[in-house]
């Protein structure tokens, strides 16, 4: 070893030992000829300080070391005089007095300084990732993801699950994004897809018998970017045989039990609350409500129904909605500008026409739209909305499914905006039975909400021949921080039940024998009943990190534009490895 003692280690304890230290010059200060120096590497910093007149030789090396330089050092541990300690380090009692200076490599006036004032802008961060990743705080990042990796290996293994690879080069499964392609030089023509997820494989491993199975999974998916998404990303894949659907909730439910405990060192509640997906569309208009707040969407209809309001009564007769939300207290924080600007195009991206809003004040509602309502109107939506002095109610008037979602995205903002939750705590909880199905109206079939391989709700088998929109699946989703933090379902272990749910997404048979056939075939040799779940392990890291930005917990991560700034990938290639593909490009110039 080049070193006897890491940047992290030294403590009082070892006054008077001689030791040697290897790191990258993090702070440099030249004190009336002594030369001070942070010596940093990844278990933390050391003060190094040279003060040697007789060496004058290392003294010229010191003055010459600039940041991000490696050096070696070698010296006595001294104390730092009284009142000169530095309780920010972990190594502030001492310091190395340096009697021997090796500079390892002289680095380049770096772009910025890893661990300086300010951040500089991500893409000059991701173009020099590896000076990046000698942030702290990042490096923080990427150990509490190891630690968290092996916390959930060490879980799963404890209950006899196996971790099994699978292919990156497979079939396309349909997870709903686009696939990653990669063609063949040995079959003209033809292609693998990179895995959206195991998924298909997993079945197969119950199929095959493993019974337990998990996986920390590499997954690809080429679909629009998000501060949450990105085109490569890892799960926790898991799933087993011989369960029905709680069985699963429960092994995941100690999973986050674990982790918790494990990285946050705090006790969790199990086992974790579950609420129907109808539950949360209803009182909070989002399938993964941050519920680390109130504000739950309340329905007025009763009364828009019978009110002077144009927009409300109508939106009543046609069968719609009219819910609102209380902001506590909001009626002087939001400005008319605010609400009939800002907030109208915020819920005018969701397609919602408006926005409307009253204040609470002098026990009346007070609104350019109040006088289409009596007083008696008015006190029933003060006292369904819990109304108080100073509130500012807010509502969409819209379809269910508009309204729902323009209110959640309000519900969010203003609870951003006004701190109405602490960041630091965690709000995981299950969201169950989703519909089987979406319908598509632009292309006039089904597709599948979750994947087409959830089983059917067992209360609503009734409804696939009649009403297939109506029937519920068998799944789930853990939602933490407003975040789906992992998702999942019971599957179809029969072949004829599969069919029909390809027949309902508009799957021929011939279409389905040709991209399924492998599958549809493995259910009809033995498939035992089974079920299983998918976390989003970079998403878990990102909320026990404290952070919103997927990027700032894996290594490499891409660009929005799901580019490497580092390497510069994607990137063209040879026209010979080309022409090996059987490829011709149709690239605009
Ligand atoms: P799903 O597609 O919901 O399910 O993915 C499971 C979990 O993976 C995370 N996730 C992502 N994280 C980062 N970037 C992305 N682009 C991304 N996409 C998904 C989310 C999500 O909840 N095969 C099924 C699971 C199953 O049914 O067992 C699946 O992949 O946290
Ligand atoms: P208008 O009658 O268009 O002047 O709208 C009066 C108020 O009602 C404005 O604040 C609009 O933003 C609001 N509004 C219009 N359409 C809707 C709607 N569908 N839901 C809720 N508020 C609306």
């Amino acid at each position: 070893m080049l070193r006897t003692r890491t940047c992290g280690e030294l403590r009082t304890s070892h006054v008077g030992e001689t030791a040697t230290l290897c790191g990258w010059v993090d702070k440099y200060r030249d004190h009336a000829g002594i030369v001070f120096i942070d010596l940093r590497d990844r278990y933390g910093k050391t003060q190094i300080k040279f003060d040697l007149a007789d060496n004058s030789e290392i003294q010229e090396l010191a003055r010459h070391l600039r940041y991000e330089d490696v050096i070696q050092v070698t010296g006595e541990v001294v104390a730092r005089p009284a009142g000169l300690e530095n309780p920010k380090l972990d190594t502030g009692s001492v310091e190395l007095l340096v009697r021997d200076l090796k500079v390892l490599n002289k680095s380049k006036t770096p772009p910025f300084e890893p661990d300086g004032q300010s951040v500089p802008n991500e893409d000059i961060r991701l173009k020099h990732r590896y000076i990046d990743l000698r942030r702290p705080s990042i490096q923080q990042n990427l150990i509490l993801r190891h630690r968290l990796t092996k916390v959930v290996r060490d879980y799963f293994d404890k209950l006899d699950f196996l971790e099994i690879e699978t292919p990156m080069l497979g079939r396309s499964t349909p997870e709903g994004a686009r696939d990653y392609l990669v063609p063949s030089r040995v079959h003209e023509g033809t292609f693998y897809a990179l895995p959206q997820s195991p998924q298909l494989y997993k079945q197969l491993l119950m199929v095959a018998g493993f019974d337990r199975y998990m996986q920390i999974a590499r997954c690809f998916r080429d679909e629009d970017l998000r501060a949450d998404r990105q085109p490569e990303f890892t799960q926790i894949d898991v799933e087993m045989a011989f369960v029905e659907r709680d069985d699963i909730l429960n092994v995941i439910d100690g999973l986050v039990a674990e982790m918790i405990q494990a990285i946050r060192g705090e006790q969790f509640q199990l086992p974790l609350r579950r609420y129907t997906h109808a539950y949360c569309l209803e009182n909070y208009g989002s399938d993964k409500p941050d519920m680390r707040f109130g504000m739950q969407l309340i329905d007025i209809g009763d009364i828009a129904g019978q009110c002077e309001f144009g927009v409300f009564k109508q939106t009543i007769a046609a069968g719609n909605r009219v819910r609102g939300i209380n902001v506590k207290g909001g009626a002087d924080k939001y400005s008319r500008r605010i609400l009939d600007v800002d907030m109208k195009a915020l819920v005018a991206d969701y397609g919602a026409k408006g926005l409307a809003y009253f204040k609470v004040t002098g026990g009346k509602l007070e609104s350019s739209i109040a006088k289409f309502f009596t007083d008696e109107q008015q006190q029933a939506i003060i006292a369904k909305m819990g109304g108080e002095e100073g509130d500012l109610l807010l509502y969409v008037a819209d379809t269910f499914k508009v309204s729902s979602s323009a209110l959640s995205a309000v519900r969010n903002r203003i609870a951003r905006e006004q701190k109405l939750f602490d960041p630091n705590t965690m709000e995981v909880f299950w969201v169950l039975d989703f519909p089987l199905f979406t319908w598509n109206d632009d292309e006039k079939r089904f597709d599948a909400e979750h994947h087409p391989f959830c089983s059917i709700h067992p209360d609503d088998e009734q409804y696939l021949a009649t009403d297939p929109g109506r029937v519920r699946a068998s799944s789930y989703d853990l939602i933490c921080n407003g975040y789906e933090a992992a998702s999942g379902s019971v599957r179809i272990h029969d072949p004829k039940i599969q069919q029909r749910v390809f027949e309902l997404m508009n799957i021929s048979n011939e279409e389905a024998e040709q991209r399924f056939g492998f599958f549809l075939d493995a259910l009809r040799y033995g498939a035992p009943p089974h079920g299983g779940i998918a976390l989003g392990l970079d998403r878990w890291v990102m909320m026990f990190t404290g952070g919103d930005n997927i990027r700032d917990v894996i290594a490499f991560p891409k660009t929005q534009k799901a580019a490497d700034q580092m390497t510069g990938a994607p990137s063209e290639v040879d026209a010979r490895q080309i022409r090996d593909l059987h490829i011709k490009l149709d690239v605009k110039e």
